[in-house]
């Protein structure tokens, strides 16, 4: 067989390992041709592709980003788009096309696959850990770890200088970084998209801590935290993507100030940003992403188009690729008041 792959979206540590495990069962195992698109969705729109090959896989098993490169580009958002990407499968004489990605991306093949009957699968990325069908996704548990090695050297600075530090990390619609971060750091508020935060809460916090003696805090923010509705305002617009996501962050300086200005205390923001994204996988996101190419170059063979193998549980399944997008997974309130035993 000749199977295409592309990485789209936010890269992801991990990515690597996935296609590296993509070529080497494909090849060895299977005997097919590996072609690589590049940037995403962008390379088989445009036809940027080039042979993938055990040497040139090579050595990418801890390396963070992509070789093949990301874009957010969306197929649906060009004229004709569509139509282009079953050209270029049909020019390189393509089976299929595994695309590895998070909502956006997998959304596109899902309906590239439902809509236009292209022999098209999935494999779930995304540090936010917010696809649906899968219990993680590789990414994740990387973005945690770097969270939450910052929040550690955060601590020891706050404590010294008896100040807030607010912590803002990346998590747009879900937050399992600031969650899963937070209460490994030890952190005294955290604030995620799906629980509207009231400021004069969180300051209530901060003030019993200092009633108890302890004159720092450290609160971790997800980038899509908001306040409850009409209680601060909230900040600018960073422009959206070709998906209509809104750029985010800016949700540290915000609380930086309103904390400030609402308690008297010194206090100062710290965005984490592209960090959590870059650099080595762990080796947990390694064993996962090497696991998820082994199950979707078993799936590609099958022709089982239109799924997308997901942990569940330990093991590996394939569920239908639109699982992954039916709906967002986001932290349960039980999950959130769990944690919050643990503020102020
Ligand atoms: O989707 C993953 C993610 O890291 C989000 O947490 C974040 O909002 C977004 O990507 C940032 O994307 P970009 O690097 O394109 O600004």
């Amino acid at each position: 067989m000749r199977i295409g792959v592309l990485t789209g979206g936010g890269d992801c540590p991990g990515l690597n390992a996935v296609i590296r495990a993509v070529v080497r069962k494909g090849i060895d195992d299977y005997g097919h041709s590996i072609l690589g698109f590049r940037d995403g969705w962008r390379g088989p729109l445009e036809d940027l592709c080039e042979e993938l090959t055990i040497e040139s896989t090579r050595g990418i098993l801890p390396r963070g980003g992509t070789i093949l490169g990301s874009s957010r580009t969306n197929p649906f958002a060009r004229d004709g788009g569509p139509q282009a990407i079953r050209a270029t499968l049909e020019r390189h004489r393509l089976d299929g096309l595994i695309a590895i990605g998070g909502e956006d991306t997998l959304g596109a093949a899902a309906k590239l696959h439902s809509e236009l009957d292209l022999p098209v699968l999935g494999i779930p990325k995304t540090i936010d850990n917010d696809l649906g069908g899968t219990d993680q996704t590789f990414g994740f548990d990387t973005a945690v770890q770097i969270a939450t090695e910052a929040i550690d050297r955060l601590h020891t600075t706050a404590e010294s200088h008896h100040r807030n530090l607010v912590v803002e990390v990346m998590g747009r619609h879900a937050g399992w970084i600031a969650l899963y971060s937070g209460l490994a750091g030890g952190a005294d508020v955290i604030l995620i998209p799906e629980q509207p935060f009231d400021i004069e809460e969180v300051c209530r916090l901060i003030r019993r801590r200092h009633e108890r003696g302890r004159y720092f805090a450290i609160v971790v923010a997800a980038e899509g935290a908001t306040p409850v509705e009409g209680s601060i305002e909230t900040v600018g617009d960073g422009g959206v993507d070709e998906f209509g996501h809104a750029r985010l962050g800016g949700i540290g300086q915000l609380l930086e100030r309103e904390i400030a200005g609402r308690t008297g205390y010194e206090t100062r923001a710290t965005v984490l940003g592209h960090v959590q994204r870059g650099g080595t996988p762990t080796a947990f996101d390694r064993v996962l992403a090497t696991r998820l190419g082994v199950a979707g170059i078993d799936a590609a063979s099958d022709a089982r188009w239109g799924s997308m193998p997901a942990l569940r549980g330990t093991r590996i399944e394939l569920v239908p690729l639109g699982e992954a997008v039916a709906e967002l997974r986001t932290v349960p309130s039980e999950d959130y008041e769990a944690a919050a035993t643990f503020f102020g």
